[in-house]
């Protein structure tokens, strides 16, 4: 599928760009494909659409009646993710400009919140998987995969990314820790993965804020 990437002014397509999340895409897919059920209606949050790899999974993956939203800080992004989809994931998919320390979504509304490559993106680990955590209901799964510091130097990266622009995985489990929430590390070599169940309710947001999720929620 020619689903293109935009970032810093510059668009590519995926295939040029990273070539499938640098060969790790079929391995990726796998782990959220055992995590993340086909046979059940769910709500899915993906932050950080990105090449739009994982949303046109997520949208070919899960069962009719299913709920997708996709979250990226670049309206360009966004744009060319949604230009890039079948039509039918494009029907599925809802997208919003958004970044990951601040969802437009009222709590607990999503049954999964899955993040591919993006917390290298992202300064501040904590206030980001806060507030992922925030959207997930009770019960519900956070996901987040990326790729360890060695890949500043093994990888090559279009946007130039120091080593320690990256998490290890054991820190992201124990900032999930922090939420209340037990994160399972998952070792695949150069990228990483921790699942993390949201046992109990976590903090709201300011009411201000949760008028426009809800609003946003019922378009
Ligand atoms: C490598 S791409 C992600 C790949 C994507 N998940 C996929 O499956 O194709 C990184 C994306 O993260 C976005 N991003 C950067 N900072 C972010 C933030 N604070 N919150 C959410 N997304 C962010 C960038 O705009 C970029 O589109």
């Amino acid at each position: 599928m020619p689903v293109l990437f935009h970032y810093k002014g510059e668009k590519m397509a995926v295939a040029s760009c990273n070539s499938d999340l640098h060969g790790h895409g079929d391995a990726i897919r796998a782990e959220l494909g055992r995590l993340i059920p086909r046979d059940k209606k769910v709500k899915v949050l993906d932050v950080g659409t990105g090449f739009g790899i994982n949303v046109a999974f997520l949208a070919g993956w899960l069962s009719k009646g299913s709920a997708v939203w996709t979250v990226d800080p670049s309206k360009e992004v966004l744009a060319d993710v949604k230009a890039a989809l079948d039509e039918e994931s494009a029907r599925l998919v809802r997208f919003a400009v958004a970044t990951a320390d601040d969802l437009d979504f009222e709590d607990g509304y999503f049954d999964y919140v899955v993040s591919v490559m993006v917390l290298h993106h992202i300064e501040k680990l904590q206030p980001a998987l806060r507030e992922m955590a925030r959207v997930l209901k009770r019960g519900g799964t956070l996901v987040v995969v990326d790729y360890k510091p060695e890949a500043s130097r093994e990888l090559e990266f279009k946007s130039r990314h120091e080593e320690a622009d990256f998490f290890e995985a054991a820190a992201v489990a124990k900032a999930m820790g922090r939420l209340g929430m037990e994160g399972t590390p998952h070792d695949f070599g150069i990228w990483y993965l921790v699942e993390a169940k949201k046992v109990r309710a976590s903090g709201s947001r300011p009411a201000a804020r949760a008028g426009r999720a809800r609003a946003r929620a019922a378009r």
